[in-house]
């Protein structure tokens, strides 16, 4: 499986896996200024809210290493985090891990010791975070498991990429995906191809063909179909941002997904850790929804296929209103009836 998306090297220098490239190529890049990081995230060569939100961590170091002095130390972590904070406004682990490592500049930078010291304390919670979502992955997988969501023999439909690839190891839907085959279950998994973006297509099929886990690619607009002919079992996808009271925001065709499950009677799970909900967030209504760029739809890779000067809405998420959804499976456990709001 996958795990080495993003390291820090000695001269804190951060590398990371240009998701961009895949499935033709591996790539990896040096990201060696904040500004690096900020695009880097923005232009999605890295992407999935726990990896954005593991990277951006890796980025405050980056921002830091730069202070001249104690002083300059804080205002250069703050600087840091208010960019890195512009870079995509849906998936909240960005925000939370940003959040996390200004709190630990704050407190580090009270403490007396050398920039070089506290540098090397910021990068340490920055790894706490990578390692912290490993684990936290693997027990969303577990959970899966443990609780009869996922079993052998079972076919279970996925949509854009909430593999090994968007987190720092296992994935969220894929994590129970990766643990039954340790298990040496038969599992077979559906991706949709995820326009316009093709996470699915290039991403997800590439990382479970790797592990040898059976995987069909469809188009998104087959997975009625697909529903209707009794292919599939149950539907499990990430999340970029679960609201207070269950509703949850994920890479776009998520929400049709969730009402053709509920017309067709197949149960549908979303995967996240708790570190992805947000409990400042009333509903799904309050949360943000990235528009990406037009060229995305009217160019495909780089051809021209509509149009010059069209019109064009490309909304990146869209909001599965919690009655639609069946569990939400986090590291601490299932969350079977979220129309409540989420008690943490
Ligand atoms: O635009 P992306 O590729 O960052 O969107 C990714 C998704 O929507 C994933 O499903 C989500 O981040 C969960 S990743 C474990």
């Amino acid at each position: 499986m996958l795990d080495s998306m993003v390291w820090i090297e000695k001269e804190k220098k951060l590398k990371v896996l240009n998701q961009r490239k895949l499935p033709t190529e591996i790539e990896y890049l040096e990201k060696n200024t904040v500004d690096d990081v900020f695009w880097t995230i923005k232009n999605m060569e890295v992407r999935g809210a726990p990896l954005i939100g593991v990277v951006a961590a890796y980025g405050i170091v980056i921002a830091a290493k730069y202070a001249k002095d104690a002083n300059d130390f804080l205002k250069k972590v703050e600087l840091g985090v208010e960019k890195l904070k512009k870079s995509r406004p849906t998936a909240v682990n960005l925000f939370w891990a940003l959040d996390r490592m200004k709190k630990k500049a704050m407190e580090i930078s009270k403490s007396g010791m050398s920039v070089s010291e506290m540098l090397d304390e910021l990068e340490k919670e920055a790894k706490a975070i990578h390692e912290e979502d490993i684990t936290s992955n693997r027990k969303i997988g577990e959970n899966f498991i443990e609780n009869g969501l996922v079993k052998d023999g079972d076919v279970i439909l996925t949509h854009c990429n909430a593999g090994a690839l968007a987190t720092s190891k296992y994935g969220t839907a894929t994590s129970p995906m990766y643990l039954a085959k340790e298990k040496g279950w038969n599992i077979k998994v559906f991706a949709d191809e995820t326009r316009p973006y093709l996470q699915g297509a290039r991403l997800t099929t590439f990382e479970l063909f790797q592990a040898g886990i059976d995987v069909t690619l469809i188009c998104d607009n087959m997975a009625g179909w697909v529903m209707k002919n009794k292919m599939i079992d149950k539907i499990i996808v990430g999340a970029d941002r679960i609201a207070r009271n269950g509703d949850v925001a994920n890479k776009i065709g998520t929400m049709s997904l969730a009402v053709l499950a509920n017309r067709f009677g197949i149960p549908f799970y979303v995967a996240a850790p708790t570190s992805t909900i947000d409990m400042n967030c009333k509903d799904g209504s309050e949360i943000p929804i990235e528009e990406r760029n037009p060229e995305e739809i009217t160019k495909w890779f780089g051809i021209q296929i509509a149009p010059e000067g069209i019109n064009v809405f490309n909304p990146a998420f869209d909001v599965t209103p919690n009655e639609l959804i069946t569990a939400i499976v986090t590291e601490k456990g299932v969350i079977k009836v979220p129309e409540r709001d989420l008690d943490l």
